[in-house]
C-alpha cells in the first residue's frame, strides 16, 4: 500500500504538524531565553559612548575677544595633563585676571599625572567653565564614563564594577602584562558573562578609567559640552587639539573643489568680514577630514598618499602644509572675483590655528599656526600663547605691560593679520 492512500497521508500530515509545532515551541523558548540574555548576546548593540552631540565645532563668544578694552586678554593653553600646580604657576607667571583674562585651553586636561591631579584640573575647568576643545585623553575618559553609566543601568552592574574596583585598586589596565592578570580573573570569576559588555579593544581600570570613575556629574557634563573646533570667525583663529587640514589632501591646491581656490558665493563681494567668515567655515566644514572626531584629535601628518596620520615619523606635519597654504594665501590683492591666480597664490585670506597633543614637536610655532603641547607631562614645560590687542589688526596700541616681557622663558611672535603675541612657558617639576 502507497503512503500516499488516504491513512498514510493524514499521518503523514499529523506528522508535519507535530513537527510544525515542536520548532515553533522550541523556537519560542530560545527567543525567550535570549530576551533574558540579551544583555549578554554575543552582538551587543551598544549605545553612543562618543557623545558628540552635534556640538563638533562652537563659535567663540565674542565677548572674550580683547577688542575694544586694552586690558582684556585670551591666554590659550596647551596640554595639561592633570598638572594641576605647573598650571597654577603658569597663571601666575602671566598674572591672570579672571574678571579681565579668558582661558581657552587646547585639550586633554588629565591622564599623565596622578588620578587626584587629574579630578583638580577637571574641577577648575568645570567649575570656572573655562572654554576649551576635546583632547583624545578627554574623549578617552568621556567614553568610558558613558560606558560605566550604561553599565550602572543593567542590574547586577554597580556589583560588577565596585568588585572590581575593590580588587583591583593598583592595577593599571593601560600595561599589558596587568591587563592578562585581569582579563583571567574575568574569564574565571562569576563575572564572566560581564565580558561581552566591553567594546572590542576596551580595557578597563587604565588611567582613563579611573579619571572617569572618579569624576563627578559635573566633570562629566564639562567635558561632554566640549566641542572637538573652537572657531572665532571675528579673530581668525580656530582652535583644535591635534590639527586640521588646509585642503582636501588628494586634490591639487587649485582644483575647484578645495574650499581655498575660490571666492565663496557672498552677496557683497567687497564685504571682506563675510568673504572670509564663509571661507573659513568651508574650510572647517568641507574638508571631510575636518568633520572627522578621530581625526581632529589625533592627527600629526598626512602621509604622501593623503591619508592622515597619528604618527609623527610618517608623511608631513600637518601645520608645515597648513602654513604652505595659508602662506599663498593673497589677502586684498585677489578681491576681484574674476581674477585669474598664479599657481603660486590663491584667493583667500589666511587664518591662524593653536593647537597641543603633539608633545614631540615642543613649542611649535609657523606663522600661521601655533603648537602649544611642551611635555609638561613629560616633566619639560606648560606653555601658553597670551592674545592682546595687539594681536589683532583693528588695535593700534601697543602690547600690554601686564606681562614681564623680560620673563625668562617668554618670546614675541607675530600673529595673525599684522598683530603680535606673547609665548609664556614654566618648567614642569
Ligand atoms: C588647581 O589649579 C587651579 C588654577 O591655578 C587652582 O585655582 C586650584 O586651586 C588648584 N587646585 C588644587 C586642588 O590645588
Ligand atoms: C610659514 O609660512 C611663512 C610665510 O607665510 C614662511 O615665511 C615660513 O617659512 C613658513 N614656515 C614656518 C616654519 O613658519
Amino acid at each position: 500500500m502507497s503512503i500516499w492512500s488516504g491513512d498514510g497521508l493524514k499521518t503523514c500530515f499529523s506528522f508535519v504538524v507535530l513537527a510544525f509545532f515542536l520548532t515553533f515551541v522550541f523556537v519560542a523558548g530560545v527567543l525567550q531565553e535570549v530576551k533574558k540574555n540579551r544583555a549578554f548576546d554575543q552582538k551587543i548593540d551598544f549605545p553612543d559612548f562618543g557623545h558628540y552631540n552635534g556640538n563638533f565645532i562652537k563659535n567663540m563668544p565674542h565677548s572674550v575677544l580683547p577688542i575694544g578694552d586694552q586690558r582684556k586678554r585670551i591666554i590659550a593653553i596647551g596640554d595639561i595633563h592633570g598638572m594641576n600646580s605647573s598650571l597654577t604657576d603658569l597663571l601666575d607667571e602671566i598674572h591672570y585676571n579672571p574678571k579681565r583674562d579668558s582661558l581657552i585651553h587646547v585639550g586633554d586636561l588629565e591622564t599623565r599625572a596622578t588620578i587626584h591631579d587629574s579630578i583638580d584640573v577637571l574641577s577648575f575647568m568645570s567649575s570656572n567653565k573655562i572654554l576649551g576643545v576635546r583632547g583624545n585623553n578627554d574623549q578617552k575618559v568621556i567614553e568610558w564614563r558613558a560606558w560605566m553609566n550604561w553599565i550602572l543601568s543593567h542590574p547586577g552592574g554597580r556589583e560588577w564594577l565596585s568588585v572590581m574596583d575593590k580588587r583591583w585598586p593598583n592595577l593599571d589596565g593601560d600595561k599589558r602584562l596587568q591587563r592578562t592578570e585581569l582579563e583571567n580573573w574575568v574569564e574565571t570569576s562569576k563575572y564572566a558573562s560581564w565580558k561581552k559588555m566591553v567594546p572590542t579593544g576596551w580595557h578597563p581600570l587604565g588611567k582613563h578609567y579611573r579619571v572617569a570613575r572618579a569624576m563627578s556629574p559635573r566633570h562629566f557634563e564639562y567635558l561632554s559640552s566640549l566641542p572637538l573646533v573652537l572657531h572665532s570667525p571675528t579673530a581668525h583663529v580656530v582652535f583644535v587639539h591635534a590639527g586640521l587640514l588646509s585642503s582636501h589632501p588628494k586634490l591639487q591646491a587649485s582644483d575647484p573643489r578645495q574650499p581655498l581656490s575660490h571666492w565663496p558665493t557672498v552677496h557683497d563681494q567687497h564685504d571682506i568680514a563675510k568673504l572670509r567668515k564663509q571661507q573659513e567655515l568651508t574650510v572647517l566644514t568641507e574638508i571631510p577630514e575636518n568633520k572627522d572626531p578621530w581625526t581632529v584629535t589625533n592627527i600629526k601628518s598626512v602621509m604622501d598618499t593623503g591619508i592622515v596620520s597619528p604618527s609623527p615619523k610618517k608623511g608631513t606635519p600637518w601645520s608645515q602644509l597648513w602654513n604652505d597654504t595659508m602662506s599663498k594665501c593673497s589677502g586684498n590683492s585677489g578681491t576681484n572675483a574674476g581674477k585669474s591666480y598664479q599657481p603660486t597664490s590663491l584667493p583667500c585670506y589666511p587664518f591662524t590655528v593653536i593647537y597641543g597633543h603633539a608633545a614631540g614637536r615642543g613649542l611649535d610655532i609657523k606663522r600661521w599656526s601655533i603648537g602649544l603641547d611642551t611635555g609638561c607631562s613629560y616633566g619639560r614645560q606648560l606653555s601658553a600663547v597670551v592674545l592682546d590687542g595687539s594681536s589683532f589688526s583693528s588695535a593700534t596700541h601697543q602690547f600690554g605691560d601686564n606681562i614681564h616681557a623680560q620673563a625668562p622663558q617668554s618670546q614675541e611672535i607675530v600673529f595673525g593679520d599684522n598683530g603680535q603675541a606673547r609665548i609664556v612657558s614654566v618648567s614642569c617639576a
